[in-house]
């Protein structure tokens, strides 16, 4: 097996690294304290042509491979982890949903704008009594000919009142209460009837906008149904293979920021006459840092992989995310004690790597329910 990145992708990955480093890393601090939506990224991100990065130069994307977008990800949560998310529900989930089940009107009409960047997409999955347990969701749709008529909820929409495009899914069938009868739509933010809440406040991730979405008989064309009648829980389930895929490369990116930095620290930081990385205590526990970090690489990677080439990947998506985003955790934490009181400052950058990984544990599945999803593989 080959562990070497591609001349191509590593050019792309230093390309990208230097962006971050430039452009993201000096407002990522002020991104989190301002709860400041970085919409100037986006832009600068656009006219480089990477807001759509796997898809197809023919609908507006950089043509890049899966494993490519996977390593932007995790370039950009080095330095700021809510930008990553902000783009990993954009690409993977928004972009990825058209351009895997969109007709080529869709196509036109949708990917190609938000794969330029002129357009940001949202995923709509999750609603107030719907959150581990997908299926039992309760946005219904109902069928008037040409169009549905929309009424319910939904909750913790990221990118919420910056997105002009919802991938939604909603019960069409009133008579099915599990993954029968769900059907995917496109929701254009303006539809009449559709109602965005003011972001909701959060532990961290504070760059990106995490919203509640209220319709109250919102109509939805017929046209904009993504794939077909009732089979939107497969397509939930299969775009959430790739974007936990995006959400371990989150992880990733987050714990080798938060290494990095304390890594440094530790050398110049002096206690007892010495740097307190000469104790063997401290020697320890970033040699088991660097090990998960480097377990979290391979298994993001492997998935990566598996993607990029078509071959099943759920089960090691599911193993990537959960393994990764608990290193997150537990490195991020590591790293506020080895600054010990100055790392739990805000001063210090490192308390907010730690905020911001709590929730890479929970969202686009938690990690209970990865283990669900490995389990039911190696089981069946
Ligand atoms: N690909 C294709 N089909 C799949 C699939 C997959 N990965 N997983 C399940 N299915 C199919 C099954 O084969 C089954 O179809 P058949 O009946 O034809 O066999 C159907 O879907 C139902 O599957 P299950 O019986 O496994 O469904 P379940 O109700 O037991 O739920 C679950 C499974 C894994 C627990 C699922 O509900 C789940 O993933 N829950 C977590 C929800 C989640 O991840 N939410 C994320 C929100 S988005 C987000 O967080 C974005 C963000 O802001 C960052």
């Amino acid at each position: 097996m080959d562990f070497q990145l591609s001349e191509e992708q590593q050019m792309f990955v230093d390309m990208v690294r230097k962006f971050a480093q430039r452009e993201i890393a000096p407002i990522a601090e002020k991104t989190d304290r301002e709860h400041r939506f970085p919409k100037e990224t986006l832009d600068k991100l656009a006219e480089l042509g990477l807001m759509g990065i796997p898809i197809s130069e023919e609908y507006g994307g950089a043509g890049a491979d899966y494993f490519s977008y996977i390593l932007f990800i995790e370039e950009i949560a080095k330095v700021c982890a809510s930008t990553a998310v902000i783009l990993a529900v954009h690409i993977g989930l928004g972009c990825m949903s058209i351009y895997m089940f969109g007709t080529e009107e869709q196509k036109q009409k949708y990917l190609v704008p938000m794969a330029q960047g002129r357009m940001l997409g949202a995923y709509a999955l999750t609603e107030p009594n719907s959150g581990s347990d997908a299926a039992s969701l309760r946005l219904s749709a109902v069928d008037k000919g040409d169009h549905f008529v929309l009424n319910g909820s939904k909750i913790f929409i990221t990118n919420g009142s910056y997105a002009d495009v919802f991938i939604t899914f909603a019960r069409t069938d009133p008579a099915t209460k599990g993954a029968e009868g769900i059907t995917c739509l496109i929701v254009e933010k303006n539809t009449p009837g559709l109602t965005i809440s003011k972001p909701v406040e959060k532990m961290g991730l504070n760059g990106s906008v995490t919203c509640e979405l209220y319709f109250e008989n919102a109509i939805v064309p017929k046209e904009n149904v993504l794939g077909k009648i009732g089979e939107g829980f497969k397509v939930a389930m299969q775009l959430l293979d790739g974007g936990r895929i995006a959400i371990g490369a989150q992880g990733l990116g987050i714990a080798e920021g938060a290494f990095e930095y304390t890594l440094n620290y530790i050398k110049q930081r002096e206690q007892f006459g010495r740097p307190i990385a000469a104790n063997q205590g401290i020697q320890w526990m970033v040699a088991d840092m660097a090990t998960e970090i480097e377990a979290a690489k391979l298994l993001v990677y492997r998935a990566a992989w598996l993607k990029n080439n078509g071959l099943p990947h759920s089960k090691e998506a599911a193993m990537a995310k959960k393994y990764a985003t608990d290193t997150a955790m537990r490195v991020t934490t590591d790293c506020v004690q080895l600054l010990g009181g100055y790392g739990y400052t805000k001063e210090y950058p490192v308390e907010r790597y730690m905020r911001d990984a709590k929730i890479t544990q929970i969202y686009e599945g938690t990690n209970q329910i990865q283990r669900i999803v490995i389990a039911r593989h190696l089981l069946k």
